[in-house]
């Protein structure tokens, strides 16, 4: 199981600005850079999802040490690819659902200079993404319906994070409603990129609700 490959490998907390304040998102950054190892950036593009966040621009004018990692919630994801890689990303991830030439927007991405990503809607059935498996660098495995911050986890997602950690020992994300009293049974399944909006930027003490993240799977 995953055991072996989880004592080798660190987990990974990336904080999703979504629920950040975003009258001060460049502190709202300084506070967690620390004590964070990757800054998650949710790109929504009013088609994909319903919500419209925000694109390269604000991404160019944050200023983090933390690895930018950007999940594309947009139809077309070749068209967006340069201009985040331009503005900081270093991984960018895309949905199976919102192409259906994947292998040319994983071009694209490492084209640019990327680690590819590709992420699976709770409803989507596993076999849309084993195929490319061996062409991305990460799954990223939704655990609610893309769209917004602060939505309950869905633990059926938890047998697809199982079933790819037996295939595979690349990155597995998972992203969405993560809490610490869930966190543990997500990293137990397999995952070992930990997303988190309301759980880290809904609470008054950023720091302390990393710190519970991080206790939430301490074996
Ligand atoms: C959902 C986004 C998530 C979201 C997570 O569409 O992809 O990254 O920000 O928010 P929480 O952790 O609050 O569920
Ligand atoms: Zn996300």
């Amino acid at each position: 199981m995953y055991g072996g490959l989880r004592k080798l490998t660190h987990i990974k907390i990336a904080p999703s600005i979504l629920a950040a304040d975003f009258g001060q998102l460049q502190q709202e950054i300084n506070v967690i850079e620390k004590h964070s190892d990757e800054l998650h950036i949710d790109v929504m593009d009013g088609h994909f999802v319903p919500a419209i966040t925000m694109g390269p621009v604000i991404l160019k004018s944050l200023k983090t040490t933390l690895p930018v990692d950007v999940h594309l919630m947009v139809f077309n994801p070749e068209k967006y690819v340069e201009a985040f890689a331009h503005a900081g990303a270093k991984n960018i991830s895309f949905h199976v659902e919102a192409t259906q030439k994947p292998g040319e927007v994983i071009a694209a991405i490492i084209k640019a200079g990327c680690t590819a990503g590709i992420a699976i809607n709770p409803e989507t059935p596993i076999e849309k993404v084993m195929m490319l498996v061996p062409d991305v660098d990460r799954i990223v495995v939704m655990s609610v319906r893309p769209g917004a911050a602060g939505q309950l986890f869905i633990p059926s997602v938890l047998s697809k994070v199982m079933f790819l950690r037996k295939m595979t020992t690349k990155d597995i994300e998972i992203d969405g409603g993560i809490t610490a009293d869930n966190v543990k049974k997500a990293v137990d399944a397999g995952a070992n990129i930990i997303v988190a909006a309301n759980a880290i930027f809904g609470q008054k003490d950023r720091v302390k609700a990393i710190e519970e993240l991080r206790n939430g799977f301490a074996p």
